[in-house]
C-alpha cells in the first residue's frame, strides 16, 4: 500500500495519514460504525448480550431511577474518595454473596475490572526482591481487556522489572502445564475467559485450577459471559465446579451482561479486594460506578435469584438458534452459553451476512478482526430467555437468507454498520 503524506502549510498532515488508513479499513471490510437504537425498534435483537432479557424490564428502571434520587446520578468521585455509597456496599456483598466468593469488589465496567486484575495481581505476586518474577499465561482467545492488563503488566514500572507474558493456544491445558513447569519465574497468574465472548465455548476451568494449585499459581478466570447464565441459578462455572471459595481462584464479573446493567466486580479472597483498594490503577483513578448503575444491578441480582431458571432458558434458545443454523448448512458452533457463532471465510462476507439479516429484521453481531483471529471472521448469535417461537422462526427465515445470498461483494464495498 502506498502512503500519501500531504503536506499542509510545510507540514506533514497528520490527518492524511488517517483517512489513508481508514481507506484501507474499508477496502478489507473492516469498517466499524455507530448504528444508534430507536425507541419501539421491531428488530429482532440477536446481538445484545442482554442474555436474561432484563434491560427494558421496568423493576431495573425503577431502582436505577431510586438509586439516582437517594445518592445521585453519578457517584462524583474515585471510590477512595467520594465514590463509595452504601449502594456499593450493599451490591458488593449481594454479589459476593450470590457467587459463593468472599469478597467483591465493584468497578465502573468489566474492563476496568479485568484491567485492574491482572496488573494489581501479577505486580502482588511477584517477590519484592524480584519485581521480574512473575509469569503470566493467557489464554490465546482471551478478551481484549484481559490482553490489555497482560500487556501493561509487562511494562518496566518506577517498582522494577515487568511480568513475562506467555500466549497460549487456545484451551490447551497441555500448552499452561508445559508454561508452569518450565517457567524461570517464581510467581504465576493464569488467565483465562470462563466463556469465551465470541466463539461462546467454555474454558476447562477445573483443570486450569488443578493445574494452578500444583504449581503454585493464582488462576483468574472472567466470567463475563458466564455470570448470570451457567452453573446453578447463574452463578457461574467456577461455581459449577465446586471452586467458588478457593484461595487460588479470583473471578472477574461483569455487570452489562446478564444484569443488563453497566459496571464490573472482582470477587476473591478479602487479600485480593485489599490489593485491589490499594494498587488497581483502574479503581483508584477511576470515578466510582454510578449509583444509579448499582441500583439496576442489585435489581438485576433479585430478579435472578427469584428466577432461577431463566439462564437455563437462554441456554436453550441459544442451542436452539444454532441447531437451525447447522441445519441450514451454515458452520455454527455448539453453544454451552448463550453465544452461538456462525463462521464465514471472510470479514467482507460477514458484513454482507449481517446486512441481510438486518434486512430480515433480525439484527446480530458481526465480528471482524481484531475481535477474532487476522482473515477470520463470524456472526455471533445470542440467545435470550424470552425469546418466543415466532422470533426463531424470523431467526430461520434470516439465517436461511444468509445461506442463500451473502456473496463477499464484486467490488471493495463491504461497508461495515
Ligand atoms: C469476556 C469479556 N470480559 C470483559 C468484558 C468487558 O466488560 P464491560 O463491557 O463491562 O466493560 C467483555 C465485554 O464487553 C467481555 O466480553
Amino acid at each position: 500500500m502506498t502512503w500519501h503524506y500531504s503536506r499542509m502549510e510545510g507540514s506533514y498532515d497528520p490527518l492524511a495519514a488517517l483517512r489513508a488508513r481508514t481507506d484501507a479499513r474499508e477496502a478489507a471490510g473492516l469498517r466499524r460504525r455507530l448504528v444508534a437504537r430507536r425507541p419501539g425498534s421491531a428488530m429482532l435483537d440477536l446481538a445484545s448480550n442482554d442474555y436474561l432479557g432484563l434491560s427494558g424490564d421496568p423493576r431495573l428502571a425503577d431502582a436505577a431511577a431510586s438509586a439516582a434520587r437517594a445518592w445521585g446520578t453519578g457517584s462524583t468521585g474515585s471510590r477512595l474518595v467520594t465514590g463509595t455509597t452504601a449502594l456499593h456496599e450493599e451490591l458488593e456483598e449481594a454479589l459476593a454473596d450470590f457467587a459463593g466468593a468472599a469478597s467483591a469488589l465493584v468497578f465502573s465496567s468489566g474492563y476496568l475490572a479485568n484491567l485492574a486484575a491482572v496488573t494489581a495481581l501479577a505486580a502482588a505476586l511477584a517477590p519484592p526482591d524480584d519485581p521480574g518474577s512473575v509469569l503470566i499465561i493467557s489464554d490465546a482467545g482471551n478478551h481484549a481487556s484481559l490482553i490489555d492488563g497482560c500487556r501493561l503488566a509487562t511494562r518496566r514500572g518506577r517498582g522494577g522489572g515487568g511480568a513475562r507474558l506467555v500466549v497460549t493456544a487456545h484451551n490447551d491445558l497441555t500448552a499452561v502445564e508445559y508454561a508452569l513447569m518450565t517457567r524461570t519465574e517464581r510467581a504465576a497468574l493464569i488467565v483465562s475467559d470462563a466463556v469465551f465472548s465470541v466463539a461462546g465455548d467454555l474454558a476447562p476451568v477445573a483443570g486450569l485450577h488443578a493445574l494452578a494449585r500444583e504449581h503454585g499459581a493464582l488462576l483468574l478466570v472472567d466470567e463475563a459471559h458466564s455470570f448470570g447464565v451457567v452453573g446453578e441459578g447463574g452463578r457461574g462455572i467456577a461455581h459449577s465446579a465446586g471452586l467458588a471459595a478457593q484461595p487460588d481462584l479470583v473471578r472477574t464479573i461483569t455487570l452489562s451482561k446478564s444484569l443488563s446493567g453497566q459496571g464490573g466486580a472482582v470477587l476473591g479472597r478479602p487479600e485480593v479486594r485489599e490489593t485491589l483498594i490499594d494498587t488497581g490503577r483502574s479503581m483508584i483513578f477511576d470515578t466510582g460506578l454510578a449509583p444509579p448503575a448499582a441500583g439496576a444491578a442489585l435489581a438485576a441480582l433479585g430478579i435472578l435469584r427469584e428466577n432461577p431458571e431463566l439462564p437455563q432458558q437462554a441456554i436453550q434458545v441459544t442451542k436452539r438458534l444454532a441447531a437451525i443454523a447447522t441445519h441450514l448448512g451454515l458452520c455454527a458452533s455448539e453453544p454451552t452459553a448463550a453465544v452461538a457463532s456462525v463462521v464465514l471465510a471472510d470479514p467482507r462476507l460477514a458484513v454482507a451476512a449481517q446486512r441481510t439479516c438486518a434486512t430480515h429484521g433480525v439484527s446480530v453481531g458481526c465480528f471482524r478482526p481484531p475481535s477474532v483471529p487476522e482473515s477470520g471472521a463470524c456472526l455471533r448469535l445470542t440467545g435470550r430467555a424470552s425469546l418466543t417461537e415466532i422470533d426463531l422462526a424470523t431467526a430461520s427465515r434470516a439465517l436461511a437468507a444468509v445461506r442463500d445470498h451473502s456473496r463477499i461483494p464484486e467490488k471493495s464495498g463491504g461497508r461495515a454498520p
